[in-house]
């Protein structure tokens, strides 16, 4: 991977910011940019309704787009791939349009983004399901232990589990946890937001039943994202969100509806931020993931041991940086975690993210505040990680003088 060539196809970078918010939100290369364009200069119009040639290519464009994603996480069919806002949409159509029954559990990690905590929080109240958490071991990593356990004592429907920690870059055991519900007769959605972008996914070979994840972690536009689904369970499911583009017929009183995916597709899609995702997934596939995931682990382990040697400075989460995608996340005895970000913006140009990540119940669990967190991706150097552990050594010598 040559980093320096791709740095090219990303212009903020040539503005000297280090851009370490990557879970967050990613960069969007040129490629992305130029895609989004071309929708509004070629063929500015409706997708899948009108059938003049504008009309035409759009929808074309649409679909191959959809055809892109599906081949990025190695889904059998473009069927299997609904289009959304963002990953918490995904997960709201899971939530809102399985068949749960009155009793039954969702089992989900201590680690959950609110975007897979919330929605079942909701659903023990609508359907009166269990919602479970699996407490980690001793090392805060995910407890297969602790996972047979809670799936013996609960009949559970489905297993609502992250693939990669947005706290920590903690990456859980996936396969096995898939396997180990599969056994139990429970189905499994997996949150890849934070792993998609980052690791190689292949829903085929995980034999997932339903993964989400958004494109503005993965290179592409804000405002996009998608739900896998196997085709027979999305056959199965009523879609939630109801309206135009979902139906082929309607009267007064009655409404018949399309096939997946369409029939989940609510409303005029945002064609353009589509096919940016789609541009997006192939970009990220022409890179390669397994290049990507080594880049990122390996100014992981710069950023690990430089930071585990500045005293009051603690990782927060797991600290092996080899269970890790490229994520840091710490504090500082002494230091508010804003004024650490504010300090390392105004001094180097060095963006992180500091606060709860949208991921509250695991900090308040822990008394924490929140952490400061650099997130780096394939497109940062190990210059950059050198400059963020020197300045942030330096804030912290000057701040404890
Ligand atoms: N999930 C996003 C983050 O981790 C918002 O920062």
């Amino acid at each position: 991977m040559n980093v320096e060539k791709i740095r090219q196809d990303f212009e903020i970078l040539k503005k000297g910011i280090i851009y370490f918010d990557n879970a967050c939100m990613t960069l969007r290369p040129n490629q992305v940019v130029e895609e989004i364009s071309r929708y509004y200069k070629e063929f500015p119009s409706c997708s899948g309704r009108s059938n003049h040639q504008l009309a035409i290519k759009a929808t074309e464009e649409f679909e191959n787009a959809r055809d892109k994603i599906r081949h990025f996480i190695n889904a059998k069919s473009s069927d299997e791939i609904i289009l959304t806002k963002n990953t918490t949409e995904a997960i709201n159509i899971v939530a809102n349009s399985f068949r749960f029954e009155n009793g039954k559990a969702v089992v989900s990690s201590d680690r959950e983004h609110n975007s897979n905590l919330v929605p079942w929080q909701f659903l023990e109240k609508k359907k009166g399901i269990k919602h479970i958490i699996v407490e980690p071991d001793a090392n805060e990593e995910f407890s297969m232990q602790n996972f047979e356990n809670a799936l013996q004592k609960n009949k559970t429907q489905l297993v609502a589990i992250q693939h990669s920690s947005n706290i920590d870059g903690y990456i859980l055991p996936i396969e096995k946890i898939i396997k180990v519900a599969h056994d139990f007769d429970a189905y499994v959605l997996v949150d890849a937001a934070q792993g998609a972008p980052h690791s190689k996914i292949d829903v085929k070979k995980l034999d997932v039943d339903f993964l989400a994840f958004s494109g503005h972690k993965a290179c592409g536009p804000s405002g996009t994202g998608c739900l896998y689904g196997k085709k027979e369970l999305l056959e199965n499911m009523d879609p939630f969100m109801v309206g135009g583009h979902t139906v082929y017929n309607s009267t007064y009183t009655t409404a018949e509806f399309e096939n997946v995916p369409t029939k989940f597709e609510a409303g005029l899609q945002d064609v353009a931020g589509m096919l940016g995702f789609g541009k997006a997934c192939e970009y990220l596939e022409k890179i390669g993931l397994q290049d990507i995931e080594e880049h990122e682990r390996k100014l992981n382990k710069i950023i690990t041991e430089r930071l585990s040697g500045i005293e009051g400075l603690n990782i927060i989460g797991v600290k092996d940086w080899e269970k890790k995608c490229g994520i840091t996340s710490f504090n500082v005895k002494g230091m508010d975690i804003f004024d650490i970000a504010i300090l390392l913006d105004n001094t180097k140009k060095i963006a992180i993210r500091a606060g709860m990540h949208c991921a509250h119940s695991w900090f308040n669990k822990h008394n924490l505040k929140g952490s400061a967190r650099a997130s780096l991706y394939f497109y940062n150097t190990e210059e950059e990680a050198k400059i963020f552990c020197d300045e942030l050594e330096e804030i912290v010598k000057t701040l404890n003088k």
